[in-house]
């Protein structure tokens, strides 16, 4: 028996298998979720289960490397690579999160267009030579999360009654970014102020997350004005609407604050994916149903608001900042 929740599980079997009747019922549920709680689990999600085994195994293998190791692929101006303990402090924060994390994007060449323009967090992963099997096991379950992404935003498009395809176009060149993340066990004399991820919002349209069996994310229920788990759902990821997905529908979807409060004396390991449009895909609310009298947000291209958002947060940006040498 899957564990009591308040977050909704969602079947999402018959998306994956392209039924148009399920799309339109999982479409509806999904709608529910965003417009109440903005969390949702889905199982029969359809990324096989030896994919992610792969990655939560090299996940394990990777952080395991001594610090000094990892600092190897320290991450770069392009967002890719290894943040050691202490590199993001969430906004509010009075202190930075206790966890680990390496970032992947779209694996694109030095000569892509885009790459030879200068666009922000674009161009080549940092992948570690001292860790050969990382590559393909990461980067296998970041295409294979990707198709399921797609799945997702065309319920959620069915959900607001567009065109299911309606996020297709604007995703051709994804600024999907997937993290692995690693949470030490937080000393027992933690205080109240120490967060494996303070609370905060997601910046994107849509995260996707894996997360182990140890448990440890929160959700606040605004209706109740508490904190309520999302614990680990065997086959599940959890889904959660990002600011971005909020602005894109005029805040009809809620974007939902979150926190990771690892106090099981354990290890956590989880793997979020930020799945993103293309840089320059315009995000009009008006293109999602709302009226021009209702507008409360001005077009805005996603990759310009995502890069705002990981500047804020992330401490390296703001040396590099300075340094001069922000992308
Ligand atoms: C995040 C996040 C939750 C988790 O990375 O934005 O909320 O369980 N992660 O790792
Ligand atoms: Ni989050």
């Amino acid at each position: 028996m899957p564990p009591v929740t308040r977050i909704p599980i969602i079947d999402f079997a018959g998306v994956r298998a392209g039924d148009p009747a399920a799309l339109q019922r999982v479409g509806r549920e999904i709608h529910d979720a965003c417009t109440t709680i903005g969390f949702f689990y889905i199982v029969n999600h359809g990324v096989p289960q030896a994919v992610i085994d792969a990655a939560e195994h090299v996940a394990r293998s990777f952080f395991a490397y001594p610090v000094e190791t990892k600092r190897r692929v320290a991450v770069n101006q392009r967002h890719r690579g290894f943040n050691a303990l202490g590199d993001a402090t969430m906004y509010q924060a009075k202190r930075p999160d206790y966890k680990e994390f390496f970032s992947v994007g779209l694996e694109l060449l030095e000569d892509d267009p885009d790459v030879l323009a200068g666009q922000a967090l674009r161009g080549p992963n940092n992948w570690p030579d001292f860790m050969p099997a990382l590559r393909p096991a990461l980067y296998g379950y970041y295409e294979a999360v990707a198709s399921c992404g797609a799945d997702l935003l065309r319920a959620v498009a069915a959900g607001l009654g567009v065109d299911e395809q309606f996020f297709a176009p604007r995703y051709t060149k994804r600024m999907q970014r997937t993290q692995m993340v690693y949470y030490p066990p937080q000393p027992p004399q933690s205080d109240a102020g120490q967060f494996g991820v303070a609370p905060h919002t997601d910046y994107g349209c849509i995260t996707l997350l894996w997360q182990d069996q140890v448990g440890g994310l929160q959700v606040r229920e605004i209706a109740n004005d508490t904190w309520v788990d999302a614990p680990p759902v065997p086959g599940s990821f959890v889904v959660n609407v990002g600011d971005l997905l909020a602005r894109w529908t005029n805040d009809r979807f809620r974007s939902t604050l979150h926190r990771v409060i690892n106090a099981s004396g354990r290890e956590r390991y989880s793997i979020a994916t930020f799945y993103d449009p293309t840089y320059g895909a315009l995000v009009d609310p008006r293109e999602l149903g709302t009226s021009e009298a209702d507008l409360k947000y001005q077009p805005v291209a996603a990759g310009d608001y995502i890069l705002g958002r990981i500047n804020d947060s992330m401490g390296y940006r703001k040396k590099l900042a300075v340094q001069g040498t922000t992308a």
